[in-house]
């Protein structure tokens, strides 16, 4: 023998066949962890594809309602609304945000009698709403103001909530609006409705495709670097995570997913709430991209992020991918 006992541990014995390789998995995906996150518009009978996002259309209600019935029937227990609001509708204060006939309470309540057993989670931000495309009001010289925007936060998450959302997700990043909403519900007894705080959410690049799919990107005016975070900072999360817990929230996100990995391990450390990770559009696309060209496996590269994300710690997951993951799973 050449090495003498060399060598003493062998961890290829652990992985010398698929069953012991399943013996010792640390994580498993499956499908009860999965959120979809569907694009609505208005209208009847309406699928729109979004070019940047191959696999990906914009739903009318009623289309909306038979592919959440085969989403249930796949096992996804939940949804994530957003809207496309037609340009008419955009204004500078974005007032339909919290009309409470918008698409959103519409798409809300349809869905609540349709398909009752999905979970609805819906997006709290004005920028489907603004004619300037900020999560935001714009001050006249082009600031954002924190303040008379959680007021109007407040008045759509309301909107939403007596629609009947299950869960209302505040995606904005204004400073001090978990606990404005949460107070706002408790003040109109409405203690029940969770609040999902996107507590750590990145200025990224690569929400591109999201912009394109609610048609709120071409409208952009600067960036959103002074509400959203820098994706050089780590600490900041956790800063940023605390507040909301303390105001209120009942889960984290961490948003993007896959470039964020280690946030959401740190996050889950240190907060033991449940975590949720969003994969988002640019991630999704790039996939989809890649595997268009030939050069990438959709199918086993989405399963690797999902096992990625399970293993960072992530409790759920939002990802346009959902569907097609239950279906593999379900193979
Ligand atoms: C809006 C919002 C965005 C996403 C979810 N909610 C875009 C943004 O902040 O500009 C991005 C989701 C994705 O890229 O899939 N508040």
């Amino acid at each position: 023998m050449i090495y003498g006992s060399f060598p003493s541990r062998r961890l290829r014995r652990t992985r010398s066949a698929q069953w012991i390789r399943d013996l010792i998995q640390e994580n498993t995906v499956c499908v009860k962890d999965l959120i979809w996150p569907v694009f609505v518009v208005d209208g009847n009978n309406i699928r729109q594809p979004v070019s940047s996002m191959p696999g990906v259309e914009r739903y009318s209600i009623d289309v909306l309602v038979e592919e959440c019935l085969k989403a249930r029937d796949q096992g996804i227990r939940a949804i994530a609304l957003f809207p496309v609001t037609p340009d008419d509708l955009k204004t500078e204060d974005g007032r339909e945000s919290y009309n409470p006939d918008n698409l959103i309470c519409r798409a809300i309540q349809v869905l609540k009698k349709a398909v009752p057993e999905i979970g609805i989670i819906t997006d709290v931000a004005l920028d489907p709403y603004t004619s300037h495309g900020h999560d935001g009001l714009l001050s006249p010289d082009g600031m954002i103001l924190n303040d008379e925007s959680v007021d109007v936060l407040c008045r759509q998450a309301l909107v939403q909530a007596q629609a009947g959302a299950d869960i209302i997700a505040p995606s904005d990043m204004m400073d001090g609006r978990i606990g404005a909403i949460r107070a706002a519900f408790e003040g109109v007894g409405l203690c029940d409705v969770m609040i999902l705080s996107y507590a750590v959410k990145y200025a990224s690049s690569f929400y591109g495709p999201f912009r394109d799919a609610v048609q709120s990107g071409s409208k952009l005016k600067g960036d959103k670097k002074t509400y959203q975070m820098n994706p050089a900072n780590g600490r900041e999360a956790l800063h940023e995570a605390a507040l909301d817990v303390q105001e209120g929230a009942d889960m984290l996100m961490v948003k993007p997913g896959l470039p964020y990995l280690d946030v959401i391990t740190r996050v889950k450390n240190e907060f033991k709430m449940p975590v949720f990770a969003y994969h988002v559009s640019g991630e999704y696309a790039m996939l989809k991209a890649a595997a268009q060209n030939g050069w990438l496996d959709y199918d086993l590269c989405l399963m690797e992020v999902m096992s990625a994300f399970k293993r960072a710690g992530a409790d759920a997951v939002l990802t346009y991918g959902a569907r097609d993951i239950a279906a593999l799973l379900a193979k």
